[in-house]
């Protein structure tokens, strides 16, 4: 498998904090990696290197072979990158499908929301909108949120919340998606619900995913291979299985290698 993202040798400080140290990963088309590790190991922050909020002091990202290390976000995005975040980042007082349109913005040529209604529905203007309500659509159906089209997101239960954010991220139409702590705070049935979705997203799409997430259940599902960190460095990679029975990864999270991690 050829690497569509490859990130090597990341090093980032904050004040005498070194919150990345050395971490390297790559990540082919098609193939869902998961980064674990206990609450501050740096995995958000490999996130936001790789998104180009934060610029590492060193290291390397390319996607699709092209260095990417340096560029602004929205560059970033249009190179193939989506994300979702830990504390969910969507416009409250939007509707689900004004979030998803905002999604669109990096192929907007003419604005949103001017075309058909300043113009008419023959102009250049409309049919590029059309085109993006369309892709919305397809998304809306995807994931199921028929039911809350028009509701402002910020009266939606926190679970479909989470749901509208990652339409955000689809409607970018990427090719590597990061999904930062996607389960978290879902009930069981959301939990299974999205399970599915990564999954076709994944295997449907054939959009590379990296994820986030503190449940190892869910992990052990979904993801092919899993890498663990701890204080910014790569502690374990390797299987599922393998990384959750790993010495090192046990003793993280739990300060001794006898305990199982919690299932
Ligand atoms: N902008 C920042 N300024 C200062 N320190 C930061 C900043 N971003 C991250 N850090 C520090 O870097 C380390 C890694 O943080 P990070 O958010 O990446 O952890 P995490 O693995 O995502 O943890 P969690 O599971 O709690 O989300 C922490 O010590 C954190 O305090
Ligand atoms: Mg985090």
């Amino acid at each position: 498998m050829t690497a569509l993202l490859e990130v090597e040798a990341l090093e980032i400080s904050f004040g005498g904090v070194k919150a990345l140290h050395g971490v390297g990963l790559t990540l082919a088309t098609g193939e869902i990696l998961a980064l674990i590790g206990p609450n501050g190991a740096g995995k958000t922050t490999v996130f936001n290197c790789i998104s180009g909020l934060y610029r590492p002091q060193s290291g390397q990202i390319r996607v699709a072979g092209r260095d990417i290390l340096g560029l602004k976000p929205h560059r970033v995005a249009a190179s193939g990158i989506a994300r979702t975040f830990q504390n969910i980042e969507l416009f409250r007082h939007l509707s689900t499908v004004d979030n998803l349109l905002l999604g669109r913005h990096l192929y907007l040529k003419t604005g949103l929301f001017s075309g058909m209604a300043l113009l008419g529905p023959w102009t250049p203007a409309a049919k590029e909108e059309m085109r993006h309500r369309e892709k919305v659509e397809e998304i809306i159906d995807f994931l199921d949120l028929q039911a809350v089209r028009s509701q402002r997101v910020g009266n939606l239960p926190y679970g479909t919340q989470k749901v509208v954010e990652l339409g955000r991220a689809l409607a970018m139409e990427p090719k590597v998606l990061l999904l930062d702590e996607p389960a978290a705070g879902m009930n069981l049935e959301e939990k299974h619900d999205l399970r599915i979705w990564i999954e076709d997203i994944s295997k449907l799409f054939g959009i590379a995913i990296l994820l986030i997430e503190h449940d190892m259940q869910f992990v052990g599902e979904l993801a092919d291979r899993v890498i663990a960190l701890n204080y910014g460095e790569c502690i374990a990679q390797g299987t599922p299985d393998e990384v959750r029975s790993h010495p090192d990864v046990l003793r993280a999270y739990l300060g001794t290698p006898s305990a199982e991690v919690k299932q």
